[in-house]
C-alpha cells in the first residue's frame, strides 16, 4: 500500500534522512520506533510533503509515485496525517473542529461524526468546549477523529501518546486497537516501544535517519542488542 524506497530528504542544506526503506501493507499496523531526533517525524513528512524536501528515492502509495504531490493532494489520495503537534483549531469548539473535514472529504466512507464520537466518547461530552481548552489527551483524540472523518485508507500517527498521562495514553491505545480491529491501516511512530508492543504487526527501528531494523516483535526480541544499541537513552 505504502512503500518508501531509499528515501533521502533534507531541511534546506541539512540532510535528515539517509536512505529510508519502509512498507505498510493493507490492513497492517506498522510502528516506527526510535529515539529523540532519530527521524520519525521527518519520515512521516516525506509521505505527506510537509516541510521536508525529498531529494532521492521513491514514495509510492497504491503503486503510484506520490513524491510530487502537494499536501492536500496526498490527503485526497487517502492518507490521513495526525502530526505530533496535533494542530487542532484552538479557537473553534470540538463540534466545529469536527465539521471542518467535511469540506474536503474524499468520499463518503465509514467514518462520520457519530462514529468518531463513539470511538472517543469524551468528544461528545465536550462538544461545545473550545479545542484550546481541552487537555492534551482530548486534543489528541480530536486530532485523530478529524483525520478519520476524511475516511483515509492509511492513517499516519506521529507519537500519539507523547506527553500524555499514562491513563490517557491508555485511552488512545484502546482507540488505536479498535481502529486496528476495523481494518484501518496505520503507521505509528513512537519513542517508547512498550506503548505499541501489543498493537504492532511489524516494527521498524530508526536511528540517525536510517532504518536499522525491520521485522516482527518476536524477531526484534530475539536480538536484545538492537534495543540496547538503538533504543536505550544515550547518557
Ligand atoms: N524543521 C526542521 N528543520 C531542520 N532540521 C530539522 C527540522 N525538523 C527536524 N530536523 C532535524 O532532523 C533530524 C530528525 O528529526 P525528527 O524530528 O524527524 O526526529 P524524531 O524521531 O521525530 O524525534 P522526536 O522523537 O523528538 O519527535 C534531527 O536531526 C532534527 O534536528
Ligand atoms: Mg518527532
Amino acid at each position: 500500500m505504502l512503500a518508501l524506497e531509499d528515501v533521502v530528504a533534507a531541511y534546506g542544506q541539512s540532510q535528515a534522512l539517509h536512505g529510508i526503506d519502509l512498507e505498510v501493507r493493507e490492513g497492517e499496523v506498522v510502528c516506527m520506533v526510535g529515539r529523540n531526533g532519530a527521524g520519525k517525524t521527518s519520515t512521516m513528512r516525506c509521505i505527506v510533503h510537509d516541510l521536508i524536501r525529498v531529494t532521492g528515492g521513491s514514495v509510492r502509495f497504491k503503486g503510484e509515485d506520490i513524491a510530487g504531490l502537494e499536501p492536500h493532494q496526498v490527503a485526497r489520495k487517502g492518507i490521513g496525517y495526525v502530526p505530533e503537534d496535533r494542530r487542532v483549531f484552538a479557537s473553534l469548539t470540538v463540534a466545529e473542529n469536527l465539521k471542518v473535514p467535511r469540506s474536503y472529504a474524499a468520499n463518503d466512507g465509514y467514518w462520520n461524526v457519530e462514529r468518531v464520537t463513539e470511538l472517543f466518547p469524551q468528544l461528545g461530552q465536550f462538544h461545545s468546549r473550545l479545542a484550546g481548552n481541552l487537555s492534551g489527551g482530548q486534543q489528541q483524540m480530536l486530532s485523530i477523529a478529524r483525520s478519520l472523518l476524511t475516511n483515509p485508507q492509511l492513517l499516519l500517527l506521529d507519537e500519539p501518546h507523547e506527553g500524555l498521562a499514562p491513563i490517557v495514553a491508555r485511552d488512545v491505545i484502546a482507540a488505536v486497537e479498535r481502529l486496528k480491529s476495523l481494518g484501518v491501516s496505520m503507521l505509528i511512530s513512537e519513542q517508547q516501544l512498550h506503548l505499541v508492543h501489543e498493537t504492532a504487526d511489524r516494527i521498524y527501528i530508526i536511528d540517525r535517519g536510517r532504518m536499522v531494523f525491520s521485522g516482527t516483535m518476536q524477531e526484534f526480541e530475539r536480538d536484545p542488542e538492537i534495543a540496547r544499541r538503538y533504543l536505550m537513552v544515550v547518557q
